[in-house]
């Protein structure tokens, strides 16, 4: 079996909050957030939360692949910002959608959430137990940021990337789809970027349920990026045989421009074929990549038969790469 991406979606709240804007709140400039961060702007939401969001970004998807809701059997979506402790984000989706013959369930790897999730559904699929699925990556950030901490609050922002999947037997054309996957885990580093929990107190510990909000140690997470992005690229083409001048496009996680450049120099690959979208939406979490996907499948940039690495890290730390035939 192999899997294909057969329609994107993806999804942004209005609200376009700029660096201006923030400078009003902390003590920061746009002159910084772009020269440190290549940011200008995010979507900040004022209503729909990570299941709206999501689902517009599914519907979105389904209608570019032309099925409908009942069409799917399976929903995962990457998410740490799921609306609810339960039901999950995945569930509430296919709950939205209408999707009726699905089973549904989240997966947290914060902003490595998409590729998980894909490398998760592809895996499925080849076991022949699921067909049509959706693959989200959404986040709605806004909640869990720190508006006084300007070390993070003019990173983020808020949106939802879907892709339809689509399980192709052996006999049709095995020449496109997953051709291969690579995902990391390092959980001594959990501290570096984490977001504890609202509900760590009961009656046994007497202590009041605190707020919790992201918390960073932002140089370490950029030397970790511009490490592990790289190995697992080169992993994923090693274990796959394929060369690196065979690929159109790397679909990186839009966190830093910094990052991606440096990712950029480390595998001697020209900027032109990394495409970006930081400059809009700041760092969406789980959605940057599926979002960057979709702007490139509807700007009609995807050909049949093009390579693509889409890669990605975060929190966890977590971090991983799929490499596609489009
Ligand atoms: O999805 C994964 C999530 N996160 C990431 O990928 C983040 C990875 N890390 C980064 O992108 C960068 O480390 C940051 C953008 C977070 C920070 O950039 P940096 O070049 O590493 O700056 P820094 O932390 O070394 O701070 C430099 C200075 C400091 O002032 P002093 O100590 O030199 O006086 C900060 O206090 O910049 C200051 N600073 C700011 N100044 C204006 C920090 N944030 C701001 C701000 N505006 N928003």
């Amino acid at each position: 079996m192999r899997t294909k991406i057969i329609g994107t979606g993806s999804y942004a709240p209005d609200r376009v909050v700029t660096n201006n804007h923030l400078a009003e709140i902390v003590e920061t400039s746009d002159e910084w957030i772009r020269t440190r961060t290549g940011i200008g702007q995010r979507h900040i939401s004022d209503g729909p939360g990570t299941t709206a969001m999501a689902a517009e970004a599914a519907r979105r998807a389904m209608d570019n692949a032309g099925v409908s809701p009942e069409d799917i059997d399976i929903i995962i979506v990457g998410t740490t910002t799921a609306d609810h402790c339960f039901p999950s984000a995945a569930c509430e989706v296919q709950g939205a959608i209408g999707a009726v013959h699905a089973v549904a369930y989240d997966i947290s790897a914060a902003c490595s959430g998409f590729i998980f999730s894909l490398n998760t559904a592809d895996a499925l699929m080849k076991t022949g137990a699921y067909r049509t699925g959706l693959v989200i990556g959404a986040d709605n950030l806004s909640k869990i940021v720190d508006w006084t901490d300007r070390s993070t609050c003019v990173l983020f922002g808020d949106g939802a990337g879907a892709a339809v999947v689509k399980a192709y037997s052996e006999t049709d054309d095995r020449s496109e789809g997953v051709m291969c996957m690579n995902m990391g885990s390092d959980g001594q580093k959990a501290s570096v970027l984490e977001c504890q929990s609202r509900t760590m107190e009961n009656f046994l510990t007497k202590g009041q349920p605190k707020p919790g909000y992201i918390t960073m140690e932002g140089q370490e997470v950029f030397k970790f990026a511009v490490k592990k992005v790289p190995e697992c690229i080169l992993k994923v083409l090693s274990d796959s045989g394929t060369d690196i001048s065979e690929i159109r496009y790397f679909v990186l996680h839009q966190a830093n421009y910094r990052i991606c450049e440096s990712i950029s120099r480390r595998l001697k690959v020209s900027m032109d074929r990394i495409p970006m979208n930081i400059e809009e939406y700041g760092n969406t979490s789980g959605a940057t990549i599926p979002v960057l996907l979709d702007e490139l499948n509807r700007a009609g940039k995807l050909n049949p038969g093009d390579k693509l690495i889409m890669a990605g890290f975060g929190a966890g730390l977590t971090w991983g790469a799929v490499l596609i035939q489009w």
